[in-house]
């Protein structure tokens, strides 16, 4: 069930952070209230027992957007919950005017990258060394949500399981 984010469940989203993105800088509950805070679009979705098993935030600014976050338990990937969410901040950035969204994604991040591209998302340029502390690449991507047609999720099984990899990036930016 795809709900909106509100404070009590950031310790939550901490939590997957640091499961998530484990040898980088795992978003703080103060960044997560801070984007509360600034109005921002975030949603939370959760599994059969209540727990939170996926969150995504983003930021609205004129005819702009900015997926801020995107994140997935491992035991809940690769079930289509990613591109549902993914979905609803399109949607949402449709709904409140936007022409196109942004988003950088580490480069060597395969299953983040074929998600956005599959939704039609295309590379803009390389910000070199734009993650810390491990220096590594970003892809700078965008969609015109002018072209935008929502994709289906495919069944699982139909690409090499346990092959993820993960981003990292500086807390203070978006990713
Ligand atoms: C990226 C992430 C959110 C995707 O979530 P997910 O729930 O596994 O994704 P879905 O099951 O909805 O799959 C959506 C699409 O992503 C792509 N994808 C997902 N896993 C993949 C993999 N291991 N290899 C290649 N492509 C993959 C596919 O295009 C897939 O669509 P399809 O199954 O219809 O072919 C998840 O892997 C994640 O949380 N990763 C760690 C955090 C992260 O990197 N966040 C992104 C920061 S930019």
């Amino acid at each position: 069930m795809l709900e909106p984010l509100r404070w009590w469940d950031i310790p939550a989203l901490v939590q997957l952070e640091a499961r998530l993105f484990p040898e980088d800088s795992p978003w703080t509950p103060a960044m997560f209230w801070s984007e509360l805070a600034a109005g921002h679009h975030y949603l939370i979705h959760r599994g059969a027992h209540g727990q939170v098993d996926g969150y995504a935030g983003l930021a609205r600014q004129f005819d702009e957007a900015e997926v801020q976050t995107i994140g997935v338990d491992p035991a809940a990937q690769g079930t289509g919950l990613g591109r549902a969410l993914l979905h609803d901040l399109l949607g949402a950035a449709v709904a409140g005017g936007a022409a196109r969204v942004f988003l950088d994604v580490r480069t060597d991040n395969v299953p983040a990258r074929t998600l956005y591209e599959t939704e039609g998302f295309t590379v803009m340029g390389v910000r070199r060394r734009y993650y810390e502390p491990s220096g590594a690449d970003a892809y700078g991507m965008v969609l015109e949500l002018a072209d935008w047609t929502p994709q289906v999720h495919r069944q699982q099984g139909h690409r090499q399981q346990g092959h993820r990899q993960q981003e990292d990036r500086r807390p203070e930016q978006a990713r």
